[in-house]
């Protein structure tokens, strides 16, 4: 079985991305899944990053995967823009891909529900990612419950073209979304998201971290009356670290009163630190040896870019495309 997915370098890793999706990479892995794990690079074109700014996240994001677990021996590490195939076979898809399939894709009706501006990019977007999937021949895709959408076109596309031809040419994927961790809360409670300025980051400074979670959002009961945790913020957070016992120790003392939001922030803090830190001194390691790094990825290119091609002449022989020059 094979488990694929990607995280755009648009910014630094948050909790949302490692409990909503790259634990379970690393959970796969153990499992056994062969697994490919990309820099989804090209995804961030359509929203005009700085050059600089994508380069240097593209690197982190290579760090972040190796700090959290992923072992290159087991999963194929790559960057999406050194598989051109992906664009050929995007452009592939978009012939079996209806127009509304698309126009109904929430990244595209959202966006132009607010009269923002679209480009195609945008809107080529799920195309894209169903190109990502689809190449791999990947039977599931980890993700948080924001891509299960884009999954599912993927899926759609597949079916399309194998339906046309008769022919199994694409595997369907699965999205993978443990129903605990499909929205992890940010500290204002929304949905955790870069874009809503609501994240508790992974590899940030301590200090920054810990004004992150001080700064969670909390009504105003007083320290000494009885809290709810399913409505509690920093309970909600901090059972995503501990195992059941402890969550519920926390969950007792709310209930109880005489237990303070304040209190509880310290707890999350401890069970921050505790949780990350064998990861943050690993990232603070391989920030020091880029050239581990680079070999990590160029080694990881060529092994995707072998099945990429693979798929492709399949692919281009099953249309009728004769040219395949490997
Ligand atoms: P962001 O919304 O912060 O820009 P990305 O779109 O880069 O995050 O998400 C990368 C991966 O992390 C995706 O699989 C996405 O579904 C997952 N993810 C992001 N935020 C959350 C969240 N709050 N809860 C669960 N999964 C999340
Ligand atoms: N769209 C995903 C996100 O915004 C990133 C992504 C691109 C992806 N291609 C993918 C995820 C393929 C899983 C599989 O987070």
């Amino acid at each position: 079985m094979r488990a694929l997915s990607g995280i755009k370098p648009t910014g630094t890793l948050h909790i949302g991305n490692y409990f909503g999706a790259a634990k379970q990479f690393e959970m796969m892995q153990e499992k056994s899944f062969e697994g490919y794990y990309f820099i989804a690079d090209c995804h961030t074109l359509n929203s005009y990053p700085e050059p600089e700014e994508l380069t240097k996240n593209t690197w982190n994001i290579v760090m972040d995967y190796l700090a959290f677990g992923l072992d290159p021996d087991k999963s194929v590490i790559f960057l999406q823009s050194q598989v051109p195939e992906v664009v050929e076979l995007a452009f592939i898809l978009g012939n079996y891909t209806p127009m509304g399939l698309l126009q109904r894709a929430h990244s595209y009706k959202d966006k132009t529900a607010k009269n923002e501006a679209v480009n195609v990019g945008l809107f080529y977007y799920p195309l894209l990612m169903a190109a990502d999937i689809l190449l791999y021949k990947s039977n599931v895709v980890p993700v948080g419950k924001d891509q299960k959408q884009h999954v599912e076109i993927a899926r759609d596309i597949a079916e399309k073209f194998n339906l046309h031809y008769q022919k199994d040419v694409f595997v369907l994927p699965e999205p993978y979304i443990p129903e605990d961790v499909a929205i992890v809360p940010g500290t204002d409670g929304q949905k955790m998201s870069k874009s809503y300025g609501n994240t508790i980051e992974m590899f940030a400074e301590m200090s920054t971290i810990k004004k992150q979670i001080m700064g969670i959002v909390t009504d105003s009961t007083p320290l000494e009356d009885p809290k709810d945790p399913e409505t509690c913020n920093v309970y909600n957070i901090y059972k995503l670290f501990v195992d059941k016992e402890r969550s519920e120790d926390m969950a007792q003392k709310l209930r109880a009163g005489g237990y303070g939001y304040g209190h509880a922030k310290k707890e999350l803090l401890a069970a921050f630190h505790e949780f990350f830190e064998p990861m943050r001194a690993k990232r603070t390691e391989l920030e020091k040896n880029r050239e581990l790094v680079e070999k990590v990825l160029k080694e990881g290119c060529e092994k995707a870019r072998a099945v990429a091609i693979e798929t492709i002449k399949e692919v281009k022989k099953t249309v009728g495309l004769v040219g395949n020059i490997y």
